[in-house]
């Protein structure tokens, strides 16, 4: 996920261009880079972090002009560095080009034209297009455009400009979001609505398959083919704040919604015909699977929990002995580590201090370490040996939630990929578990269509002070991950125990009236978990329960229910940690706190 921007018009580009990339800078943050036309030459300026680096640098050299095109980025192909930062140009310096998206036969198409003589600078996927525009150049830039896009596979939505056309700015939108942006003697593009409210509100949402041409005073639409699209502007009537937002009211709510799009690219290109593969980002043998001894899965908080489903999944996949630990915590309580233990540290950041120390000291021992992480080039993912990529995109609100939902789409396929190895699980019962996996974005769709009820249970919990979640086997891991979200931003005190241990002491906490979250998916433990319920029932909780679809019986024991979506056992934490996050959204809001930035927390803790 990265952020584009481009201005064609009489005014100065730099100051636009900047000024659109800070709306878009949520969309990532790794580097930025601008391309401006001064009139003879395209001068271009990257800088590796945020985009106030590169507005150093501007400050010292500027550039000129009134053609430009602007990038911020999230990494996905090589590192964040100067070198791998937008824009990319040609050789020659003729054409340039930003990419927000992945081509996914870059290797292909960078072994013909390095063949051809090309020469590239960088480790990104988007060099190719600059470095295509030039093989193909026929004279026409539109032309030369669509050849290129014939030529590439994945998703993309590309700003391109050139020295030998600087009347035009050309746009082309497949499967990553674009917008174009109709001013009076100037036109704009953009990744998004917010990096150009400033200057219009009369925009064009460009469709999969799109292009369009800018000119300072006029906007030509047509597929990529060349066939004219004739098409009305929208007029924009949000707020800038509102627009960033995606039209949600927080980033909290967006990311929430954002989920079934985070498991499915997590998920896609690591499935095929049933079978999880995760060769290219496993380096461990056949081998060394089979001879780990046992996993220590280490992380903090949210990505802690997701290490607790962890522990479920790789003792019943893979039958490897399991302990999941708080970081801050293991690295000094002296852990047993050998060199068949395998470390695997959860962290959305890639930064936070306890995980990374973890890490160091379990490296230090001889383990080997793979890391589940939302950040390419963090310093967890550069340390690791081995690293999964969470492909949530940029996580703005400091409570975590689709990287939480995306950690376990990770662990679930490290999980299967170990199953296939060890051999615990038969082929066919593996490909199902494969297939359920599939289902999940679809069936997280159908969580979040629950929503309106969902809101008013958790505006009618609001007014306590205390609040119990309840769980027996995955169920209490998600527990604990729903109690975490509500503490964090409503501020209501809750505990979330395993059902079976309440009666040991905290069942005295139980009075009339205290809400009481019980989570009955497991089919394993339902049983009793009903009995568990009725435990606190009988002490005049108000509960409600969190059951899946044709659970008829649970509506008998408790006051409320909610019902997601059937999926096996082991899958359901996916789908019943959305409606918590939900609880804890509405619950904070109508409490009236900050959603996205609560109180005392910092999204990245850096510090120990
Ligand atoms: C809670 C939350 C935190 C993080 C924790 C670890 O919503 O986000 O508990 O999960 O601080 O952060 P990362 O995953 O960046 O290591």
């Amino acid at each position: 996920m990265c952020g584009i921007v481009g201005y064609i018009g009489t005014k100065e580009a730099q100051g636009i261009l900047l000024e659109g990339l800070s709306k878009l800078e949520y969309r990532g943050y790794d580097s930025a880079g601008l391309a401006v036309y001064n009139g003879e030459t395209i001068g271009v300026r990257k800088a590796k972090g945020r985009l106030s680096n590169l507005e150093d640098k501007l400050a010292v050299h500027s550039l000129p002009g009134q053609l430009g095109i602007g990038h911020t980025r999230w990494a996905t192909h090589g590192k964040p560095s100067d070198e791998n930062s937008h824009p990319h140009v040609d050789n020659a310096g003729r054409f340039a080009v930003v990419h927000n998206g992945i081509i996914e036969n870059y290797l292909e198409l960078k072994e013909e034209l390095i063949a051809s003589g090309h020469q590239f600078t960088s480790e990104t996927d988007t060099e190719v297009i600059a470095k295509l525009l030039a093989e193909l150049w026929n004279g026409d830039l539109v032309s030369t455009v669509q050849q290129v896009v014939s030529r590439l596979e994945g998703a993309y939505a590309l700003g391109i400009i050139s020295e030998y056309e600087p009347d035009k700015l050309v746009a082309v939108r497949l499967a990553s979001p674009l917008v174009v942006g109709v001013g009076e003697g100037e036109n704009f593009v953009a990744s998004d609505i917010p990096a150009i409210l400033k200057h219009t509100r009369n925009v064009y949402i460009l469709e999969d398959g799109e292009m369009a041409v800018l000119t300072a005073d006029k906007v030509t639409l047509m597929k990529v083919d060349g066939t004219p699209v004739q098409r009305e502007t929208m007029r924009v009537n949000w707020d800038i704040a509102t627009a960033e937002k995606g039209g949600y009211d927080h980033f909290m709510l967006k990311e929430i919604h954002e989920q079934p799009k985070a498991i499915r690219d997590t998920l896609a290109s690591r499935t095929k015909n049933g079978l999880v593969d995760l060769s290219k980002e496993i380096s461990l043998s056949k081998e060394e699977i089979q001879n780990i001894e046992k996993i220590h899965f280490v992380a903090c908080g949210t990505a802690y929990h997701a290490g607790m489903v962890g522990k479920y999944v790789f003792e019943e996949l893979a039958r490897i002995p399991v302990e999941c630990d708080v970081a801050s915590e293991y690295r000094y309580r002296n852990p047993i580590i050998t060199e068949r233990t395998l470390v695997i540290v959860v962290s959305q950041s890639g930064e936070t201090a306890d995980t990374l120390a973890a890490l160091r000291e379990a490296k230090k021992q001889g383990a080997r370490v793979v890391a589940i992480t939302n950040v390419v080039g963090s310093s967890v993912a550069r340390e690791a040996d081995d690293v999964i990529i969470t492909w949530a995109g940029p996580e703005i609100a400091v409570a975590s939630t689709k990287a939480y939902t995306s950690q376990l789409i990770a662990i679930y396929l490290l999980g299967v990929y170990f199953a296939q190895v060890r051999g615990h699980k038969s082929a066919a019962e593996l490909q199902e578990i494969v297939t359920h996996l599939q289902e999940l974005p679809g069936k997280a769709e159908q969580v979040l269509k629950l929503e309106k009820s969902i809101e008013s249970f958790a505006r009618s919990i609001a007014k306590h002070q205390n609040l119990f979640f309840l769980g027996r086997g995955l169920d209490f891991a998600v527990a604990l991950e729903g109690s975490l979200k509500l503490k964090e931003i409503s501020y209501i005190h809750s505990e979330a125990y395993a059902a079976g241990e309440l009666k040991h002491g905290t069942l005295a906490l139980i009075e009339e009236n205290i809400p009481v979250i019980s989570l009955a998916t497991q089919k394993s433990v339902y049983d009793k978990m009903v009995s568990n319920i009725q435990e606190v029932k009988a002490r005049g909780a108000h509960i409600l329960g969190l059951a899946v679809e044709g659970d008829t019986e649970l509506r008998k024991s408790v006051d409320e229910v909610i019902r997601i979506p059937a999926t096996i056992d082991l899958l359901t934490p996916v789908l019943a940690v959305i409606p918590l996050q939900l609880i804890a959204y509405y619950a904070c809001v109508e409490r009236g706190y900050d959603v996205d930035k609560p109180r005392n927390l910092a999204k990245s803790v850096t510090v120990e």
